[in-house]
C-alpha cells in the first residue's frame, strides 16, 4: 500500500511501464552500456524467481563474482558504478528483448531466461504490489487481475516479454528454465545450467547448493539478513520477506475464480498462438 500517487510511483518509456526507481536518463543511456564479455545475465518477467536463480547461480562460482541489482534500476550512475567493478559481473534484468542494450546481443553474452506459469506469477506479483509502497495500490485481486490481463503493470505484459524471448530460445548463448522444472527436479536443472556456464562442479556439491537454495533455507536466510538492505536483487524493496512469500506451484488456484480462469485462458491461447508453450 503507497501513500504516493501513480504518477509519483510509474513513468512510461518505449510504452511499458517503469517504476521512477528506473529513471528515463538511465533507460535512455542504456543503449552505451559497456558490455564485457563474460558478463551474465539472469533475465526475467518479474515474479519468476530471479532470487532463486540468483541464489543458485552465485553459490557456483568459486570465484569472486558480483551480483548487481537490475541494470535498468537506479539513476544514470548506474553506468559508471557497474562500470566500476574488477569482478565477474552476474546482471538481472526485466527488459524485455527489444529493450536489451543491443551490446549484450552482439558480444554474445550468455543469458539465462527464467520464466513461470503466468497464473502463479500473476498472483505472486499481486501480493507484492499489495505489500510494497514503491507501486501503486491496488485494492483487489480482480482490479489486479484486469490489470496484468492488459499489460499495465511494471514491465507490461507478461506475454509480449516472454514471446520476445522465446523468440530467441534456440540462441545459444541463451538458456531457457522454467520455475516449474525447478521445483520438479532442482539438480538436473543446476547441472544444465553448469554445462551453460562451462563450471565443473562436483555431483557433491550440486546436492549441497540445492539444499542451500530450498525455499526454507533462502528464507531463513533473509531473516538473517534483512537489516541489509543491499541483499537483495530487487531495487524495489529492501524488505526480503516480501520476495520469499510462499514459494510453490499452483498457488493461482486459490485465487483465481471459475469464470477468471476461463478468461485467462483464452487470451493466453489467443496471445500464444505461434508458442511452444
Ligand atoms: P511467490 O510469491 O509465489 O511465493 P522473484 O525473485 O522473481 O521476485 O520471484 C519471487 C517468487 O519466487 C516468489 O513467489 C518467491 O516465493 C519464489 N521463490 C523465491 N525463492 C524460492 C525458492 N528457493 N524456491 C521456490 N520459490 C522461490
Amino acid at each position: 500500500m503507497s501513500n504516493l500517487s501513480e504518477t509519483e510511483l510509474i513513468h512510461r518509456f518505449k510504452g511499458i511501464s517503469f517504476t521512477t526507481r528506473s529513471s528515463p536518463e538511465l533507460l535512455k543511456s542504456l543503449d552505451t552500456f559497456d558490455v564485457r564479455e563474460d558478463d551474465v545475465l539472469l533475465v526475467s518477467y518479474p515474479k519468476s524467481g530471479t532470487h532463486w536463480l540468483a541464489g543458485i547461480i552465485t553459490k557456483l562460482y568459486n570465484t569472486q563474482v558480483t551480483l548487481t541489482s537490475p541494470i535498468e534500476f537506479g539513476d544514470v550512475s548506474k553506468l559508471e558504478e557497474l562500470n566500476k567493478l574488477s569482478s565477474k559481473r552476474i546482471m538481472p534484468t526485466h527488459l524485455d528483448y527489444n529493450m536489451l542494450p543491443p551490446n549484450f546481443k552482439d558480444k554474445k553474452c550468455k543469458m539465462i531466461y527464467i520464466s513461470r506459469n503466468p497464473k502463479d506469477t500473476a498472483v505472486s506479483m499481486y501480493h507484492y504490489y499489495r505489500e510494497n509502497p514503491n507501486l501503486p495500490t491496488v485494492d483487489t485481486w480482480t482490479a489486479f487481475f484486469d490489470l496484468f490481463l492488459k499489460g499495465d503493470v511494471v514491465c507490461g505484459s507478461w506475454f509480449d516479454h516472454f514471446l520476445s524471448w522465446e523468440e530467441h530460445e534456440s540462441d545459444k548463448n541463451i538458456l531457457f528454465l522454467f520455475y516449474e522444472d525447478m521445483k520438479k527436479d532442482l539438480s538436473k536443472i543446476v547441472e544444465k545450467i553448469c554445462l551453460f556456464l562451462g563450471l565443473n562442479i562436483t555431483d557433491n556439491d550440486i546436492q549441497e547448493i540445492c539444499k542451500k537454495s530450498s525455499f526454507s533455507e533462502m528464507k531463513s536466510d533473509t531473516e538473517k539478513e534483512n537489516s541489509d538492505p543491499s541483499h537483495t536483487v530487487c531495487a524495489l524493496t529492501s524488505n526480503r520477506k516480501l520476495i520469499f512469500r510462499k514459494g510453490v506451484v499452483g498457488d493461482w488456484k486459490n485465487h483465481f475464480t471459475p469464470k477468471q480462469n476461463r478468461r485467462f485462458e483464452e487470451i493466453f491461447n489467443e496471445k500464444m498462438k505461434g508458442s511452444k508453450m
